[in-house]
C-alpha cells in the first residue's frame, strides 16, 4: 500500500546531553535536568523507529497526534546494541573467497572507494554507471511524453523539494512576481520556497476542495506581470488535481512569457502530462510516489524557454546546489555517455530509477492513467458506499491516485488509522492546516494498482470498511 509522505524528523546523531560547561553548583541538578530533557526528546524523536513499540498516531506536520489522548512522551528504551558480535555477519561469514572482479572492486583506489565497499555500488564515473544515467535522462523525457530535444530533463540528488529550490533560485529573481495557485498545503509550501529567494509571491486560493477557476486565473494574469505560476498537479493534502493542459492555455493567451511550472511529485506517473503537446515549461517531481523508486531523487523537465529565462538572468542564480546552470552541463554530458562532475550522484538511485523508469515507458503511458483512473474509481465508489464524502467533492477536480476522505463527525485520524494499520494498511492523516483533524488518506498508486497480481487496492478499501465500523462502535456513532 503506498504510503503518503509520512516523514518524522530522523535525527542523525544522538544528541548527548554533555553538561559539561555548567557551573560547579547544581551541577547534579543540571546534568538531571539534561539527561531528562535528553530523554523527552529521545523520546520523541526516536520512537517512530523502535518496532517494539505501539504506534502512535501517525505525525504529519499538522498532526492529529497533538490532539490525540495518548501522552506524547512513551518512555523511550533504546535496544542494547552493545554486543554487536551476536547480529553482524562475520567478517568472513558469506564472502566468497575470491569474488570475482567486477565494476565495483576494479576502481577501489579511487578517492570514493567507501560506499562502494559497504555496499557494492557503482562509481559515478564507472562507464556502466554513465551508460545507466544516460539512459535514465532519455527515459525521463518518454515518462513526460516530451520528444522536443530543446528540452531537459534533471535528476538530482534531493528530494521533492529541491525542485521548488530549483525553480525558485534559477528562474525567479529578486522582486519578481510569481503566480501560486492554491489547492493545499504544498502551494503554502512552494510559495515559501520561492519567498525566501526573494520573489513577491501572490497566492490564488481556493476553499478547501476546491482548485481556482479558470476566470480567477485569467484574471489575475491580466493584473500584472507574473514571471512564473506555479501550479500543483496533484495536491497531496486534499487530492485535489488541476488541469494543467488548460491552466497553460490561458497562460500562453494572456501572458505568453509567464513560465508554466508545474509541481508534479503526487502526478508524475499517474496522472497525465504531456510536455510539449501542453507547451509547460518546469515539470518537477521526486522518485518515491508514483514513480516507485525509493526517496532521495529530484527529477524535473525544463523547456528551451525556462533555459532561455534562467541564460537571460541580470542577478546570479541565488542558490549554488540549486542552480540550473551548474547541473545543465552535467546532464548534457551524462546523456551523451559523458562522465560529468559537479556534485556526486546517488549511483544506487540512479540505477533503481532507470529500472522502473523502464519498467512504466515499456508501455504506453496512456495505458497507465488508465489503470490509475480505473483504480481510483472503485476506490471513490467504495467511499461513497460507506456514505464518506471526499474533500475534492466534484469529479473533475479528483486526483486518481489518492483520496482524500471526510470522517463522519465524532471520528479524528487517531480513531480509525490504528484500526487499518492493524489490518496492514498505512493510510495518512490530514495535513491540510485549516482541517488536518478532520480526514483520512488514502494513496492508491504505483505498483499497488499497475500490478494485477497485487489486491492491494481491494485490501485496502476491506480494511477501510473494518476499520470504520471498528472506530464508530467504539465511539457509540
Ligand atoms: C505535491 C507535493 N509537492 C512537494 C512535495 C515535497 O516532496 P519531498 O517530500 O520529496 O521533498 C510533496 C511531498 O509529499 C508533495 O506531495
Amino acid at each position: 500500500m503506498t504510503q503518503l509522505g509520512l516523514a518524522s524528523p530522523i535525527p542523525t546523531k544522538k544528541s548527548s546531553g554533555d553538561p559539561k560547561g555548567s557551573p560547579q553548583c547544581g551541577a547534579e541538578l543540571s546534568e538531571k535536568l539534561a539527561s531528562t530533557r535528553t530523554t523527552q526528546r529521545l523520546s520523541l524523536i526516536s520512537r517512530h523507529l523502535d518496532q517494539r513499540l505501539p504506534l502512535p498516531g501517525l505525525n504529519t506536520p499538522f498532526s492529529t497526534e497533538r490532539d490525540s489522548q495518548s501522552p506524547d512522551d512513551i518512555e523511550y528504551k533504546p535496544l542494547d546494541r552493545t554486543d554487536l558480535s551476536s547480529t553482524l555477519p562475520s567478517a568472513t561469514s558469506s564472502q566468497p573467497e575470491s569474488p570475482s572482479p567486477n565494476i565495483s572492486t576494479m576502481l577501489s583506489f579511487s578517492p570514493w572507494p567507501t560506499m562502494r565497499e559497504s555496499t557494492g555500488g557503482p562509481s559515478h564515473v564507472a562507464p556502466g554507471f554513465v551508460k545507466t544515467f544516460g539512459e535514465t535522462l532519455t527515459l525521463v523525457r518518454k515518462l513526460f511524453q516530451s520528444t522536443n530535444p530543446a528540452a531537459q530533463p534533471f535528476v538530482i540528488s534531493g528530494s521533492g523539494t529541491l525542485g521548488w529550490d530549483v525553480v525558485a533560485s534559477s528562474l525567479v529573481e529578486k522582486g519578481e512576481n510569481a503566480l501560486v495557485l492554491h489547492t493545499g498545503y504544498f502551494a503554502d509550501s512552494f510559495a515559501k520556497c520561492l519567498e525566501t529567494y526573494g520573489a513577491n509571491a501572490t497566492q490564488l486560493k481556493a476553499p478547501i476542495g476546491e482548485r481556482p477557476s479558470f476566470e480567477q486565473i485569467e484574471q489575475a494574469l491580466k493584473e500584472k506581470p507574473y514571471k512564473i505560476i506555479t501550479v500543483t498537479h496533484v495536491d497531496t493534502s486534499t487530492g485535489v488535481l488541476s488541469d494543467i493542459k488548460r491552466i497553460a492555455e490561458i497562460v500562453r493567451r494572456v501572458s505568453p512569457n509567464t513560465l508554466v511550472v508545474v509541481d508534479g511529485v503526487c502526478s508524475v506517473g499517474c496522472e497525465e502530462i504531456a510536455f510539449d503537446a501542453w507547451d509547460i515549461d518546469v515539470v518537477l517531481t521526486a522518485s518515491q510516489k508514483a514513480i516507485g523508486c525509493p526517496p532521495g531523487l529530484s527529477i524535473l523537465m525544463a523547456s528551451p524557454r525556462a533555459l532561455d529565462v534562467f541564460k537571460n538572468r541580470q542577478s546570479p542564480p541565488a542558490s549554488y546546489y540549486a542552480s540550473i546552470g551548474n547541473w545543465l552541463p552535467i546532464m548534457q554530458n551524462y546523456e551523451n555517455l559523458k562522465p560529468s562532475y559537479f556534485a556526486t550522484p546517488p549511483t544506487q538511485l540512479v540505477h533503481a530509477l532507470h529500472t522502473t523508469l523502464s519498467q512504466i515507458t515499456s508501455r504506453p503511458m496512456a495505458e497507465r492513467f488508465a489503470v490509475h483512473a480505473q483504480a481510483s474509481d472503485r476506490v471513490k465508489a467504495a467511499v461513497a458506499e460507506l456514505g464518506l464524502k471526499q474533500l475534492a467533492a466534484k469529479p473533475e477536480n479528483q486526483a486518481h491516485a489518492m483520496t482524500a476522505i471526510w470522517l463522519p463527525e465524532g471520528l479524528t485520524p487517531p480513531d480509525v488509522l490504528p484500526g487499518l494499520l492493524k489490518r496492514g494498511v498505512i493510510f495518512a492523516a490530514g495535513l491540510h492546516k485549516e482541517a488536518a483533524t478532520k480526514y483520512i488518506r488514502f494513496g492508491h498508486m504505483g505498483v499497488s494498482v499497475s500490478d494485477p497480481a497485487r489486491n492491494d487496492v481491494d485490501n485496502a478499501i476491506a480494511a477501510l470498511k473494518e476499520a470504520m465500523a471498528e472506530a464508530k462502535q467504539a465511539k457509540g456513532l
